[in-house]
């Protein structure tokens, strides 16, 4: 044997510990590919965490110069006017500076990034690149969310995290407040009368606003709280939880009636409010603080539907009612919850001022632009693309206000059937208080 053929057979004998390792990490990294498709079926968490977020990571390496330049993140290191002799040239300076990213860090089903804003730089112009990001990484979306001065943290999620229906939280979230659902970021989707009184939720026929009615039902009749109802789909809905209800309409002359107690409960409370040189019933001392009442309106366009003259008077007391609710409400403990497929200026101004009143807004899959716009458009007409594109597959999935950063996010209500509400709502049917303890000076439930 020659003694290149040897000298051969030793090299390979003893290869370098650092070989072995890359050709082992290289045997990993094939076999982790071939099976990624149905590890994802399978397992999507292990998923994300063996194959989904490594690979990610390296398409975030790879692509942010180029992304950043291409969405005009990165902005030039030099002005872009120079002297050359006596003349003044413009330009575009060459090689931009990209935004500097911190390490990516691994959430569950997602990841997130932080990135420091240049000077001059605010996070809209993130959140407009955001869609780019989404498809650069292959992840289903980037969101850009900024809490502290300075920084963005983008917030990418592997897939669709309201896919699934939520699972229903038990526990007390505290007086007048209820969680309906998730948050896609896996927060818990809370409406807080206290903090947002009154709310509107629109959307299209069994896109999910009776489901989101009944959860609040369902929550708030375990609370000392008087429920009422006005259902002029003939009471189909909320009449399944009558027992729980201080008051049920399913007329509009009952909704009149009904209302016109209201106002006058209302009115009550402010004259105890002004006696005792309070600004609402929450400065009362306790014994004195009256029941809270949630109004609870399912189809609220039949309120305003005029067909004969006759139905015009009515149309104007509902209106002035629930508009008096609405403005007066929040501070006396009054508050509405009004959901339908449309709420806007066509059923009259009446609807439109009521609309201002509504602060919190839940907007579930809808048929038109038209009605994105009227539900979300004067609050935050970025909103109005994403409500467009909830799939009909997915009921209980809607665009909310109340998110921690502020503004709008995306959101699956609990799947709570009308039976699960009826049945607690029966259970704490002894928590009724009877509209005579809804006066103030009644004491209330205390
Ligand atoms: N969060 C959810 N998860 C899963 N399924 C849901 C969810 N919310 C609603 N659904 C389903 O969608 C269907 C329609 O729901 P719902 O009756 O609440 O719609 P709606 O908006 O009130 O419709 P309509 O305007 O016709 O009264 C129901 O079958 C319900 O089970
Ligand atoms: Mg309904």
């Amino acid at each position: 044997m020659s003694r290149i053929e040897n000298a051969a057979r030793e090299a390979g004998g003893s290869l370098p510990p650092i070989v072995w390792l890359l050709g082992a990490l290289v045997a990993v990294a094939l076999v982790l590919a071939m099976a990624s498709p149905w590890l994802r079926r399978r397992s999507p968490n292990l998923w994300w965490l063996l194959w989904g977020f490594p690979v990610t990571v390296a398409r975030f390496r790879w692509t942010w110069r180029r992304l950043a330049d291409v969405q005009g993140l990165s902005v030039p290191s030099r002005p872009p006017t120079a002297l050359l002799g006596n003349v003044v040239v413009q330009g575009r300076a060459l090689k931009p500076v990209k935004p500097r990213a911190g390490v990516p860090r691994w959430r569950r089903g997602g990841l997130s990034i932080k990135v420091r804003l240049h000077s001059g730089q605010t996070p809209e112009i993130y959140a407009v690149a955001c869609v780019a990001m989404a498809h650069a990484w292959r992840v289903h979306s980037v969101r850009a969310v900024s809490d502290t001065r300075g920084t963005v943290w983008l917030v990418a999620s592997a897939w669709d995290p309201l896919s699934l229906p939520a699972v229903p939280f038990r526990g007390s979230p505290g007086l007048l407040a209820a969680v309906v659902g998730v948050w896609e970021d896996g927060g818990r989707w809370l409406v807080n009368l206290r903090r947002v009184p009154h709310w509107l939720i629109v959307g299209a026929t069994q896109s999910g606003k009776s489901t989101l009615l009944a959860s609040l039902v369902a929550q708030w009749s375990r609370q000392q709280v008087a429920l009422v109802g006005i259902d002029l789909k003939g009471g189909m809905e909320l009449s399944l939880f009558a027992r729980r209800l201080t008051g049920l309409a399913t007329t509009r002359t009952e909704a009149v009636d009904l209302l016109d107690v209201l106002v006058e409960v209302t009115m009550g409370r402010m004259a105890v409010c002004r006696s005792m040189g309070v600004r609402s019933v929450w400065e009362l001392p306790d014994k004195q603080q009256p029941v809270p009442v949630i109004v609870l309106v399912d189809e609220v366009a039949e309120l305003y539907l005029v067909a004969t003259s006759a139905d015009k008077a009515e149309v104007a007391r509902v209106s002035t009612a629930l508009l008096r609710l609405g403005q007066l409400g929040a501070a006396l403990g009054v508050h509405l919850i009004v959901a339908g497929q449309r709420f806007g200026s066509d059923l009259g101004p009446g609807a439109t001022s009521l609309r201002a009143q509504l602060a919190g807004r839940v907007c579930f899959r809808v048929a038109d632009k038209g009605t994105a716009e009227m539900t979300l458009g004067d609050v935050d007409p970025s909103a109005l693309d994403v409500v467009q594109s909830i799939p009909v597959t997915m009921p209980g999935v809607a665009v909310a206000l109340g998110a921690p950063e502020g503004g709008w996010i995306r959101a699956r209500s609990f799947p709570v059937t009308p039976e699960q509400a009826r049945e607690t709502a029966e259970r704490f049917a002894h928590l009724r208080p009877t509209v005579g303890q809804l006066y103030a000076g009644s004491g209330g439930l205390s």
